[in-house]
């Protein structure tokens, strides 16, 4: 599929309702270069240290958290709402067991500017160099957050990643 780079904030209103629904694809390579997919549906951007950022939280029973933090990069991709399901699987099966994307015809592309792969079915997807990472830390944290997302503790690592590329289907109207 032909994409075109876009402006990230052309993209931000169709990032937040994917994220905020079905969820968002994350991919991360690993050392050898195979990627890995999982849904996110936390996750968030804005501009840090003068740059784009977009911040993705990913817990260390991850299967994906062994790929990314092999990694210098990951992408972010929206599947569209007719590859919901595909979203569906990718969270609630993992890398360990599968190839997601064998099993979901997914063809993973390498990022034109970072060295992760992209979802070349999906309408969107954001290139991040990873800029900074880290855990988020009981001790800090409210305690009703706390108590309600980490039962068994499995805290989320944050990873930074500088929004190098964003680019969409020459189709895909945003
Ligand atoms: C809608 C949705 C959103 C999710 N968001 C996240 C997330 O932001 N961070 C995370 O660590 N897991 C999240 N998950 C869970 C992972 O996607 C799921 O555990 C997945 O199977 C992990 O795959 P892996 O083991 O191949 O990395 C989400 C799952 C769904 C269905």
């Amino acid at each position: 599929m032909n994409k075109v780079q876009v402006d990230y904030t052309d993209a931000m209103k169709l990032t937040t309702e994917v994220i905020g629904s079905y969820g968002a694809l994350l991919v991360a390579n690993n050392r050898a270069g195979r990627p890995n997919v999982m849904t996110i549906g936390w996750a968030t951007y804005g501009i840090i240290w003068g740059k784009p950022m977009m911040l993705v939280l990913v817990r260390p029973s991850r299967h994906t958290y062994k790929f990314i933090e092999e990694a210098d990069s990951f992408t972010v991709n929206l599947p569209p709402p007719d590859m919901a399901d595909v979203a569906t699987y990718c969270g609630t099966v993992s890398g360990r067991d599968a190839d997601k994307f064998k099993e979901k015809n997914l063809t993973p592309v390498p990022g034109k500017q970072v060295s992760a792969s992209y979802i070349d079915e999906c309408v969107v997807h954001f290139e991040c160099r990873i800029a900074h990472k880290n855990h988020v830390l009981p001790q800090l944290l409210d305690p009703e957050i706390n108590k309600g997302c980490y039962p068994n503790g499995d805290y989320h690592v944050i990873y930074y990643g500088e929004i190098l590329g964003c680019y969409k289907s020459e189709d895909y109207e945003l």
